[in-house]
């Protein structure tokens, strides 16, 4: 088990925390059904617009890398959205066999055309496979969305999958400043804490794949109180 950062060429975000602060109690309702509004309707709800710009290339192929997939291997992406990242696995290794897996029937209904058929809906406490059948699962900033006895049940299912395989990116906080942000800008989240919490979680899991944390650091622009 590793702390290894694959997110590290992910683009940083410009995020209006101010905006997020207003009816953000109903706005974190809508959120939570990870339907239309959560991923094409305004920013307060979601994403505000969430469409393929190719950003997830240079995580793709630092994912292929890490992992050393190779065309036939199989590769799970838990928390999958309309399938960017499988996409672009497939694209950075053609003959890679990529697939994902999202709680939202409205994000695999609107996926890349590429990826049709490859995404299932279902949710990361439960995956739909057989034991050990993935080269690799991974999940990025989605079983911080369960409860914490759900984000244990997930971890077991990756490593269920994928023993010692895995690669999990959740929400956390290093000091009482980035929790408030964090607990500002954040809509779905229902697991959060330092990262002894979940290494605590990891542990508990016997997860043995590897991890690291989303963690939105200080901006002066966003905090607006
Ligand atoms: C913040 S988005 C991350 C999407 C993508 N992995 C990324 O990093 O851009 C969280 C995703 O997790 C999905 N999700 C939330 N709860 C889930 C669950 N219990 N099982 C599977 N997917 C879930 C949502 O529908 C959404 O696509």
């Amino acid at each position: 088990m590793k702390e290894v950062n694959l997110l590290a060429r992910y683009p940083r975000a410009k995020r209006n925390v101010k905006a997020r602060l207003v009816n953000k109690e109903e706005n974190r309702a809508i959120a939570m059904k990870f339907g239309r509004e959560y991923f094409d309707g305004p920013r307060e709800q979601g994403y505000g617009g969430y469409r393929y710009d190719g950003r997830w290339i240079p995580i793709a192929e630092d994912i292929v890398k890490h992992f050393k997939l190779k065309p036939g291997d199989r590769v799970l992406d838990i928390g999958c959205g309309k399938g960017f990242l499988v996409k672009d696995l497939m694209k950075i290794c053609p003959g890679l066999e990529a697939f994902g897996l999202d709680i939202s029937e409205y994000a695999v209904l609107n996926c890349e055309p590429e990826v049709v058929g490859r995404l299932h809906v279902g949710n990361a406490t439960r995956l739909p496979f057989p034991d050990d059948s993935f080269r690799a699962v991974i999940s990025i900033n989605t079983i911080h969305n369960l409860d914490r006895a759900g984000c244990i049940q997930a971890l077991k299912e990756m490593q269920r999958l994928a023993p010692g395989k895995g690669y999990v990116q959740v929400d956390a906080y290093r000091n009482p400043e980035e929790r408030k942000v964090f607990e500002d800008w954040m809509l779905t989240a229902r697991t959060y804490g330092m990262p002894d919490d979940w290494r605590e979680i990891l542990q508990e899991a016997a997860y043995t794949g590897d991890y690291f944390w989303t963690i939105l650091e200080i901006d002066p622009e966003w905090v607006i109180r």
